[in-house]
Order: structure tokens, then C-alpha cells, then sequence
């Protein structure tokens, strides 16, 4: 092993950066909008199934794999088997892809703090979205600086960077979001939005959904691009890897569902449009803010804290290209940090300007955000996970009996990691490439 790796201070710093990969702008931006353009209480339905059964396995599997290995992504696919190096190369390349739709919305959230603390006079934020998306240069501008966040806490290394930010911001940001839960709920008409969330009408099921609902788990989770493989491989020491999963699991899961709790109470009160896409929460959020006392303090209050969040979580897809690089190919962390913030540019300012002057590009059919979100959501995140399990199952043969005190519950975590697993993994492939 090699002597200057780094490593966690301790436990609860290690699953103070799990939780505070996970829990980011997937819980709070993402998940409320997907589940609203797929149908709401159904999508929750499909999704709480497949967080408590099937995410726990590559979760884990991803720690264990790390944990194990002690390496990078490349390197650790190689110690397993060397045959094995290109599928580890293709996480890094996953994490580079996503940062690069993740960091524009990393931007919109910095000139929301902007708006927050200056009196402007929108009335229409949907309108105002729009057209803010639309123009070039600030959102541009926005995206630079939000990378240039994340990549100089990731350059200051795995220790400094991370650790206040999760133990101090996480907690206040779960305590602003229970207050404007309580607002949410209540205004006039907020019944109709719990029962969005919560009344499922399962006569809407159908396979898209499993794709959406797994898409995201993963996602959140952060899932299948090695981000969780290189956090493992710091772990000196941590017995109980299945309650580390645990924590992080529940911690994700119940910011989602703070997400939803408050968002769409609001968005049926004003007649907002559940299915309206990628502004949901930048529209929806800014009307509640507007209409609360203080609402300008909140609201720079909630972007900061979720802005935060959202570099937790930037901080540990970087993590995994810097790793890779750093250790492999023996670049300083500085030189990889500087190199990285220049590739990953080059993809996210053509995708920031796919809102606007860059629209009419289509790639199968998506403008070049979407389509990111969509190759990585849906395709190289299932795939990578899918390789790990078979990896982790079949060739690193872990058995849940070494982590597992429960007979039954680990054997059905072996069955799982060798069968059920990969093979769901495989069938959301299946229907997301039909
Ligand atoms: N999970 C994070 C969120 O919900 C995003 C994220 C961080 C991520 N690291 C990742 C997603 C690795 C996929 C893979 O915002």
C-alpha cells in the first residue's frame, strides 16, 4: 500500500463525507422534479422499494471494494483482475461527465443567493428562470465558480476541506428545511400535494418508472461512479461497514423526502405545474420565499446551506478523477485539480449554453444538459454498478457472512450481490436503450 494515501481522521468522518456525497442537490433538485414528471406517489412508491431492497447491496459492495483495495478506481478493478483496468476507467470518466451538468445547477443556486440578498422586483419566477437560463454569459460565469469551489476544497485534500462543511451545515440545513415545511404546509390547498406524494395510483405504473426510480437511487446515492469505491478506500478502520450504509442510506432517503414535504405542498398551492422539468425547485422555492415574513433571509439562508450541500457532494465526484489521477499517474493533487477544472469546462459551458444560444443542438433528441444527465443517469451509472456487483460477487467473492450476523439476511445479500442485482441492473439498461 502506498504511504501517502490519505485517510480519514476517523469513523464518523468517514461517514460524515458518505452522507454528505449523497445528500446534495439529487435530493433537493433533482428527486422532487423527476418524481413529479413521473406521476408523484407512484414513482415515491417504486422508488422507497428500490432504496430499501436493492441499493443497500451496491452500496456497500462499492465501500467493501475500496475498503479492500486500498486504491483508486483503475487500480483497484486491476487488483481484482487486470483485465478488469477499463471497466475501473470508465468511473472516472462517468464522474467527470456528471460534473458537468451538476456544477451548472451548482451555479443557478449561487445567483439565487445573489437574488436572495438584493430586492428584485420578479413577480413571474417561472418566467424569470427561463430567461436567467437562457442568457449566456452569467450562467456561464455561475458554473466556473461553483468548479472553482468544489475543486479547491477537493485540492485542499480529503481532510481540511470536507469536514465542516458536514458537521455543521448539514444539521442547521435539515433544521431550515422542517421551517419551510411548516410554511409549505400551511398554505391553502397543501392537502393536494401530499396526496401527490402520497396517494399512489398504481394503475400508472409502468417500466420507464423502475428506470427514473433506479436512475435516481443511484444517483443520490451516488451510486456507480466510484465515488463511494475511493471515500472506502481511505477507511482505515471501520468494523461495521453495514451500519456506515445504513446511516447514509436513511440520511439520504429522509432529505428526499424533506425535499418533497416541502416542495409540493407549495407547488399545488400556487398552481404550479409538478411535471415542469429542471426549474421545479428554482421556481417553486423563490414564490414561497416571497410570500414569508423574512422570506429574503430564509432564502439566502436555504441557498447557502443547500449550496453547501451541493459542494459536499461536487467535492466527491471530484475526488474520483483526482484520485485516479494523483495516484496512478503520479500527477500532484494541485496539477490534477488545475487539470481537471479545464476539462471539465470545456463540457460545461457548452452545456450551460444548451439552454440558450447552444438549444437547437440535439443529441438523440436532448439538448446537451440533458443529454449528460441522461447518459450518466441512466446508462453508465446502472453500468458501472452492474460491473462492480459481478466483480465484487463473483470474482472479489465477498460473502455477507463476514459482515452480516444475521444467516438469513446474509445469505440473501449474497444472492442478491450474484443475481438480483446485476440482473435488475442489466433489465433497466434493457428499457432504458429500447
Ligand atoms: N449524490 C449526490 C447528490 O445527490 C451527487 C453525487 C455525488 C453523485 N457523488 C456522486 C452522483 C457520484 C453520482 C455519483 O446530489
Amino acid at each position: 500500500m502506498e504511504k501517502n494515501r490519505p485517510s480519514w481522521s476517523s469513523r464518523v468522518t468517514f461517514i460524515l463525507a458518505a452522507v454528505g456525497s449523497a445528500v446534495g442537490l439529487g435530493n433537493i433538485w433533482r428527486f422532487p422534479y423527476i418524481m413529479g414528471q413521473n406521476g408523484g406517489a407512484v414513482f415515491l412508491a417504486v422508488y422507497l422499494l428500490l432504496i430499501l431492497t436493492i441499493c443497500f447491496i451496491p452500496l456497500f459492495a462499492e465501500l467493501v471494494v475500496g475498503k479492500f483495495t486500498k486504491k483508486e478506481c483503475i487500480g483497484a478493478y486491476e487488483a481484482i483482475n487486470p483485465k478488469f483496468k477499463f471497466l475501473g476507467a470508465m468511473n472516472p470518466i462517468t464522474g467527470v461527465l456528471i460534473s458537468s451538468f451538476y456544477f451548472i445547477v451548482g451555479g443557478w443556486i449561487l445567483n439565487y443567493i445573489y437574488l436572495s440578498f438584493t430586492s428584485s422586483k420578479i413577480t413571474d419566477y417561472g418566467a424569470y428562470f427561463g430567461s436567467f437560463t437562457q442568457s449566456a454569459l452569467i450562467p456561464c460565469i455561475l458554473t466556473l465558480v461553483f468548479l472553482f469551489l468544489c475543486i479547491f476544497f477537493t485540492a485542499r485534500g480529503v481532510k481540511k476541506g470536507i469536514e465542516f462543511a458536514n458537521n455543521v451545515l448539514m444539521p442547521l440545513f435539515a433544521v431550515i428545511l422542517v421551517v419551510l415545511i411548516a410554511f409549505s404546509l400551511s398554505l391553502p390547498n397543501a392537502k393536494l400535494g401530499l396526496e401527490y406524494m402520497f396517494k399512489p395510483d398504481f394503475s400508472k405504473l409502468n417500466a420507464h418508472m423502475f428506470l427514473a426510480a433506479l436512475g435516481q437511487a443511484l444517483f443520490t446515492l451516488s451510486i456507480g461512479m466510484g465515488a463511494l469505491l475511493t471515500y472506502g478506500s481511505y477507511i482505515k478502520e471501520d468494523k461495521n461497514i453495514t451500519k456506515s450504509t445504513y446511516t447514509i442510506i436513511f440520511s439520504d432517503t429522509l432529505f428526499a423526502l424533506l425535499a418533497g414535504v416541502m416542495l409540493f405542498p407549495a407547488i399545488f398551492s400556487f398552481g404550479l405545474e409538478p411535471s415542469s422539468g429542471a426549474g421545479l425547485v428554482f421556481v417553486t422555492l423563490p414564490y414561497i420565499f416571497s410570500q414569508i415574513p423574512f422570506g429574503g433571509i430564509v432564502s439566502g439562508a436555504f441557498f447557502i446551506l443547500l449550496l453547501a450541500a451541493a459542494i459536499t457532494s461536487g467535492i466527491s465526484i471530484i475526488e474520483v478523477p483526482v484520485a485516479t489521477m494523483t495516484e496512478r499517474f503520479k500527477i500532484s493533487r494541485i496539477n490534477a485539480c488545475t487539470i481537471l477544472f479545464f476539462i471539465i469546462s470545456a463540457i460545461s459551458i457548452p452545456a450551460t449554453l444548451s439552454f440558450g444560444p447552444f438549444s437547437e443542438f440535439k443529441i438523440i433528441g436532448k439538448n446537451i444538459f440533458d443529454f449528460l444527465d441522461f447518459i450518466t443517469s441512466n446508462f453508465l451509472m446502472p453500468l458501472n454498478a452492474f460491473f462492480l456487483c459481478v466483480i465484487a460477487g463473483w470474482f472479489l467473492k465477498i460473502k455477507g457472512g463476514t459482515f452480516i450476523r444475521n444467516r438469513v439476511f446474509a445469505a440473501l445479500f449474497d444472492f442478491g450481490l450474484k443475481f438480483v442485482v446485476p440482473i435488475t441492473l442489466l433489465l433497466v439498461l434493457y428499457i432504458g436503450l429500447k
